[in-house]
């Protein structure tokens, strides 16, 4: 299997990315947002209990979350790899994430990093919720706190792979196509 983290801050463009490289690769496009986003469509009681995090811009308790992603690759047993999209969101999820993948002698391959500026950011996710109807895209003060949130208990889940060598930066500033040429470029080697 190969099993690769997309990562970067909200407004990176994982979503975008992950879409085209599991496509190009063969891959599962597992975006844990995107799951919440269902539940809370269905109005599920996994997706009220999301939403009262979501719509301030806070994480969804690790179990909740972790018990979500299980789920998923239980239902996807024979994919020849998972791009995890908005997935590990903190240490403890990456401990978790780990330790699945383990069972079935499987790894996580790389987390590549989308590096963006924090202007860019926001005026991405600004003109993003004019169309995507997502309220957590249309409220500064929420995007700020999600920037804020991805510095204080994400950001650190990069240094965990990174020290295992596993780490890799792709500049996320410039056209849609440019960067996935430098994605590609990047998870051909890996
Ligand atoms: O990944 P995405 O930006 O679509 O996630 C939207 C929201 O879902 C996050 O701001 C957060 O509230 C929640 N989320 C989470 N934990 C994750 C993924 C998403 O709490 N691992
Ligand atoms: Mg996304």
């Amino acid at each position: 299997m190969t099993n690769i983290i997309l990562f970067g801050p909200p407004g990176s463009g994982k979503g975008t990315q992950a879409k085209f490289l599991a496509e190009r690769f063969g891959l599962l496009h597992v975006s844990t947002g995107d799951l919440f986003r269902y539940e809370m469509g269905n109005n599920t009681p996994l997706g009220q209990e999301a939403k009262s995090y979501i719509e301030k811009g806070e994480l969804v308790p690790d179990s909740v979350t972790i018990g979500m992603l299980k789920n998923k690759l239980d239902a996807n047993p024979d994919v020849k790899g998972v791009i995890f999209d908005g997935f590990p969101r903190t240490i403890a999820q990456a401990a978790a994430l780990d330790e699945l993948l383990a069972a079935s002698s499987a790894e996580v391959d790389g987390i590549i990093s989308l590096e963006v500026e924090e202007a860019e950011i926001v005026q991405r996710l600004l003109l993003r919720g004019k169309d995507s109807g997502r309220a957590d895209d249309q409220d500064e003060s929420i995007i700020r706190n999600r920037i804020s949130v991805y510095h204080k208990e994400t950001a650190p889940v990069f240094n965990f792979y990174d020290a295992k060598g596993k780490g890799h930066k792709i500049d996320g500033m410039g056209t849609i196509e440019d960067i996935a040429a430098r994605l590609n470029t990047t998870v051909s080697a890996l």
